[in-house]
């Protein structure tokens, strides 16, 4: 436990680089596995969930070395040495994937096209996580798979631990019915191995980065409007150095806290600006922020991803409406945003929210039952299976005492509402930051005024 206490701050100023966007290193590393060759990834970001993915491409047989004398404390270089598509085995213990759900949802995937039998375990609060999404494509492919099944309302739940053992792999063509890139991932990962065409459809588009990754790993993909189309059996080439651009999901939090405390302003360099994941910008623009974008046109991931600067200067917000077509661009930055819409001026709606239920913690409960304690107004409308967010702004929110639920990114928040608010707001326990951002502290105190 690492209980936390946030006073008040009057600005940030300064300028920062995060460490490498999470979503990018699994996929790097997982393509880098099995591949054919050597991949550098470099600004790899040392958190819990990148680090677990590492372990167990390590325990399936992936010889990788992590150079810390190269990066700086949480920022590494590492080196796979490929074994390609058909070089992994079967490690001597279950992959304890801990509490990372991109880990264990993607690697679902990858061993569905392997031939041995695998068992994946979880941590708490990941065991509480559905796995449906992604065993019932899996099965439709071939996968031989057994989940621990738990009735929730009218349907079976699946959740972890999982034992999975695949092979002989037929391609499917799925139209998916969550909004998940992670569910669309696992997916395309078997498709690696089926012998034929696999495709995926989605109704909202959701973050394309496994398909980006596997256009540099030299994939046979095509990505048509909606749809992903991928087919198995080519050999997956390495393109050698991977530089992970910065995560927008963590540069949120400074962004938001920069827009407003008055007198603010940072910079933050080298950050990922894929269109499907920068929700956050265009909403908070919406809101009246003052955030200037400046896309790199030679930057070292240019050709994969794009990647650019920003500057946010500290402005009034506003309320703003956002659609269900937008969640999955913000869906990990709508804790922050309830920090921001709380204080905005107006009212603030976000619609089809349910996904928050089902994050590391339920967002939803999380994060209003924290900004309620804080003065917030909001209310949770709930109409079938849908759910929207209603904020009425207020001009302050006042300290308080808080929970983090374990879960990252309402720690992050809560440190966001408390470095805004009046008087001090004590957190129970801020350690699950290091999921992600172990160096949000540091850099949040280095630009503190
Ligand atoms: C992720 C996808 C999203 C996101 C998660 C990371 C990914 O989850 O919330 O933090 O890297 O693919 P869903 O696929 O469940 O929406």
């Amino acid at each position: 436990m690492r209980p936390f206490v946030v006073h008040p701050s009057s600005c940030l100023k300064g300028e920062i680089s995060l460490l490498g966007d999470k979503s990018i290193t699994h996929r790097a590393l997982i393509l880098g596995a099995v591949s054919s060759g050597k991949t550098i990834i470099k600004n790899f970001p040392a958190n819990d969930d990148c680090l677990t993915t590492m372990r167990l491409l390590q325990e399936l047989g992936a010889p990788i070395i992590q150079d810390s004398q190269l990066g700086s404390s949480h920022s590494l270089v590492v080196e796979i040495f490929g074994r390609g598509l058909q070089g992994l085995y079967k490690p001597r213990n279950p992959l304890f994937s801990y509490e990372s759900g991109t880990t264990f949802r993607l690697l679902l995937g990858l061993l569905s096209g392997q031939s041995f039998p695998v068992s994946l375990t979880a941590g708490p609060s990941l065991s509480k996580r559905p796995m449906r999404r992604v065993t019932v494509p899996l099965r439709l492919m071939g996968a031989q798979i057994k989940a621990r099944v738990r009735k929730k309302g009218k349907i079976e739940e699946e959740y972890p631990p999982v034992t999975i053992k695949g092979g002989n792999l037929h391609p499917i063509s799925y139209n998916s019915p969550i909004a998940s890139a992670q569910l669309k991932s696992a997916i395309l990962l078997a498709g690696l191995y089926a012998d034929g065409v696999t495709s995926v459809m989605e109704r909202i588009r959701t973050r394309d980065h496994t398909e980006r990754m596997l256009k540099l790993f030299k994939a046979n993909i095509k990505v048509v409007e909606n749809n992903v189309f991928i087919k198995g059996g080519k050999k997956l080439i390495s393109p050698g150095e991977i530089f992970v651009p910065g995560d927008i999901s963590s540069a949120a939090f400074f962004i938001v806290i920069a827009c407003l405390l008055p007198g603010s302003m940072i910079n933050i360099r080298n950050v990922s600006l894929n269109p499907l994941r920068t929700g956050i910008l265009r909403t908070l623009k919406r809101m009246g922020a003052d955030i200037k974008i400046i896309e790199s046109q030679n930057s070292k991931c240019r050709n994969w991803e794009p990647v650019g600067d920003l500057t946010i200067k500290s402005s009034g917000l506003r309320g703003v409406s956002v659609r269900k077509e937008e969640i999955p661009s913000l869906i990990d930055e709508l804790p922050i945003l309830m920090v921001a819409a709380s204080l905005a001026k107006g009212e603030s709606i976000f619609e089809g929210v349910e996904e928050l239920r089902v994050k590391e913690t339920d967002r939803i409960r999380a994060m209003t039952s924290n900004l309620y304690k804080m003065g917030a107004d909001i209310l949770v409308i709930k109409k079938g299976k849908t759910e929207k967010l209603v904020f009425r702004g207020k001009e302050f929110l006042n300290g308080a005492a808080v929970n983090s639920f374990a879960d990252h990114r309402t720690a992050m928040s809560m440190v966001a509402a408390g470095l805004v608010a009046r008087g001090s707001t004590r957190i129970d326990d801020i350690e699950c930051i290091n999921k992600s951002f172990p160096d949000f502290i540091d850099i949040l105190r280095a630009i503190s005024c």
